[in-house]
């Protein structure tokens, strides 16, 4: 078998053969993996089973508008796209340029540019900037994990009823269980965003256990 992951090889050997039976990833993305770490990226983009599920979010949610904050390659975003409707849009946010070169050289090889845009720019000022009346159905948080209870208010603010909040490395390999005293700053951030998720009134919400694990909420 292909080595599908990453930064994520399976930890059991349940979750291998869930890999093996279910996820096939294309050669394009395959490239996009190896290609991040010959330009010296941390190879940190979602392991194949994790954007496998994503494009399945996007496919159950029906998505046609889709924010991502982290686009790293655009590794995830190629797979959301997979399942993109004829006129769906992904936004991704992307801080580094040369990550954002990287995307958009793959997102045209892959033939997706009208599909997908990558925007350079700090997240939250897109997120800040959004306009809850243009429809966005789907927010997928993958960036830095500090603020992540910051964009959980933005996303609160800017999905619709039935539009989908989703946020990798919702176990950070395991540090989530750390002692919140002694737990680095992004794993606080992650802590604090899953107890608020949870708690929140406005979102449905579970981690599913695929990959870093992934935390989906369905707004209210
Ligand atoms: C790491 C992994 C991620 O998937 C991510 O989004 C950020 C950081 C990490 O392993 O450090
Ligand atoms: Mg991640």
């Amino acid at each position: 078998m292909p080595d599908l992951n990453g930064a994520g090889p399976p930890r059991t050997d349940l979750e291998r053969y869930a890999e093996e039976v279910f996820v096939r990833e294309d050669p394009l993305l395959a490239e996009l993996r190896a290609e991040t770490l010959a330009r010296g990226f941390p190879a940190i983009q979602v392991p194949a089973r994790t954007g496998h599920l994503l494009s399945l979010l996007v496919r159950i949610s029906g998505a046609r508008r889709i924010v991502e904050v982290g686009t790293l390659g655009g590794y995830s975003a190629l797979w959301m796209s997979k399942a993109l409707p004829e006129t769906g849009r992904i936004l991704t946010v992307e801080k580094e340029p040369d990550r954002a070169e990287l995307a958009r050289e793959f997102i045209d090889r892959a033939g997706r540019r009208e599909a997908i845009e990558v925007a350079v720019a700090d997240a939250m000022d897109v997120l800040i900037d959004m306009d809850p009346q243009d429809g966005w159905d789907l927010i997928f948080l993958d960036a830095d994990k500090e603020r992540l209870p910051l964009y959980l208010r933005e996303s609160e603010r800017i999905l619709h009823p039935g539009g989908l909040l989703v946020a990798d490395n919702a176990f950070r390999k395991g540090r989530v269980l750390d002692d919140p005293g002694d737990a680095d700053p992004d794993t606080r951030g992650v802590q604090a965003f899953n107890r608020a998720l949870a708690a929140s009134p406005h979102f449905d919400a579970m981690i599913i256990p695929v990959g870093d694990e992934v935390a989906v909420g369905v707004r209210r």
